[in-house]
């Protein structure tokens, strides 16, 4: 991969396949301005969102020397310099129950509504991947506006994302004391150890994904939001050695028939130890003239459920997929995880785009370490399954036996499945905990 992401050329597999439909791809320049703004707009207009503005390209500016952007055109428009289709890509690392691989993240997939249900998609979609693999990444990630476009690319939901509210008044907080202290600070200093407390928290993190550019400036406010920008606040804990160990970003809205309780909202939430996932969490609960607490992207099995007397006040208001994850190359993701004590199985994937396909043998010891090999052939447990359950099992977040239930994937033999999530579970339900 050239060291500058931006550099890479258009997948020429495509680029001849849209060649052949009178469409013209190719990666956007990162130094060309006008390019650039062209493309945002097409992006813009995908996603039904307004034009950009003068301060969203500054912000967003610097982010297209992190990744290969491209765009599909049409010369026959009368506007032929927007594009009618667009991608973006770049590399981030994943993490994984005990391990992590960098991904190729794909996002900013839009076809222009006089375009589309040609095979564009299919065709930008295809030429990622095989960017990722030329690049000897052997996993593509993306966040998805709908979510039955990505499945038949192999791609499958490997993280559920939970929307709640929470009655703060009628929950009762009953969670132990954490020693350390909770201050608020401004946006300057949060963003000091903001960094640091995300990749460490990442690292811990099944699902998560590394973030880079204006992505996670914006988790903070988005700098070309200043109505946005103005309403956060940031909020610290510390350990007793005065260590900053959580952090949390919220703003409030006024509730316009009872103003002493005002609708908080958790823009952003990120903690390293479990003291500071009670201390921040209590600080928010027990805010005066706070009635509700409003909360997104949080994982199906948060602890706070077990720290209020009255679970039923926090009420689930969504939950869906989230990250969507498709596996390249399987010997290299299967191995770069650890599994739940000694033993072996098998998986047989298949793959009608042939990336993934075959037969994987996973013999791991008592410390979860695995070697895995391709197989010819195999005894014991097996499990049989299409390439787009591959990933949603390497991340643990789904069982097998649920799975085997649904008729989505095949034991050799009955028990197969119990084996398989004895090894693949993970501890904790993966969980993306941004956009990307
Ligand atoms: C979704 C979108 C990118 C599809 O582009 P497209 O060029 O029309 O897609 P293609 O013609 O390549 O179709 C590829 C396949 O996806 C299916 N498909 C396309 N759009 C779909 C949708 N919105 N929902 C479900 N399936 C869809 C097609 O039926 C086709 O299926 P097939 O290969 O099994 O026959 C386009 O409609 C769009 O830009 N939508 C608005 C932005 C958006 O939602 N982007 C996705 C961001 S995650």
């Amino acid at each position: 991969m050239p060291a500058e992401i931006s550099a890479l050329p258009a997948d020429p597999t495509s680029t001849a396949a849209l060649a052949g439909r009178g469409l013209r791809m190719s990666a956007i320049d990162a130094t060309d301005d006008a390019a650039v703004r062209a493309w945002v707009e097409a992006d813009a207009r995908g996603f039904h969102d307004g034009a950009p503005t003068d301060e969203f390209l500054a912000e967003l500016r610097d982010d297209f020397v992190l990744q290969r952007t491209i765009g599909v055109f049409d010369d026959t428009l009368a506007d032929p310099a927007i594009p009618i289709a667009t991608v973006a890509g770049w590399p981030a690392p994943v993490t994984l129950p005990g391990g992590e691989v960098d991904a190729w993240a794909i996002s900013a997939v839009t076809v222009a509504p006089t375009h589309r249900r040609r095979g564009i998609a299919r065709a930008m979609l295809e030429g990622e991947l095989r960017t990722a693999v030329e690049a000897g990444l052997p996993m593509a990630v993306l966040t998805v506006s709908e979510a039955t476009i990505y499945g038949r690319y192999g791609f499958g939901p490997v993280t559920w994302a939970s929307r709640f509210e929470v009655d703060v008044r009628r929950a009762g907080w009953v969670g132990a004391d954490a020693p350390g202290r909770v201050q608020l600070i401004s946006r300057e200093i949060a963003m000091t150890t903001a960094r640091t407390l995300f990749d460490e928290a990442r690292r811990a993190t099944p699902g998560d994904v590394g973030i880079v550019g204006h992505r996670f400036d914006r988790l903070f406010g988005a700098p070309s939001d200043a109505a946005e920008r103005r309403k956060r606040r940031f909020v610290r804990y510390d350990d007793e050695s005065g260590t900053p160990r959580g952090l949390a970003v919220y703003h409030v809205s006024e509730d316009p028939h009872d103003w002493s309780a005002q609708i908080l909202e958790v823009d952003y939430l990120v903690t390293t130890t479990d003291d500071a996932y009670r201390a921040l969490w209590r600080y928010l609960f027990e805010l005066d003239l706070i009635g509700t607490v409003k909360a997104s992207l949080r994982s199906t099995d948060e602890p706070l459920t077990w720290l209020v007397a009255n679970p039923r006040m926090i009420r689930t208001l969504e939950l869906r997929e989230h990250l969507w994850a498709r596996v390249l190359d399987a010997p290299a993701v299967l191995s770069a995880r650890t599994y739940g004590g000694a033993g072996s199985l098998t998986l047989r994937v298949r793959d009608p785009l042939g990336f993934a396909d075959g037969v994987f043998s996973i013999e791991t010891d008592a410390a979860g370490t695995a070697r895995v090999a391709q197989a010819e052939a195999s005894s014991g447990p097996l499990i049989d399954l299409p390439v787009d359950l591959l990933a949603p099992l390497l991340f643990g977040g789904v069982s097998a036996a649920t799975l085997a239930a649904a008729g989505r994937i095949t034991e050799r033999a009955p028990g197969d499945a119990a084996t398989a999530d004895g090894l693949l579970r993970s501890a904790r339900q993966p969980v993306l905990t941004t956009w990307f």
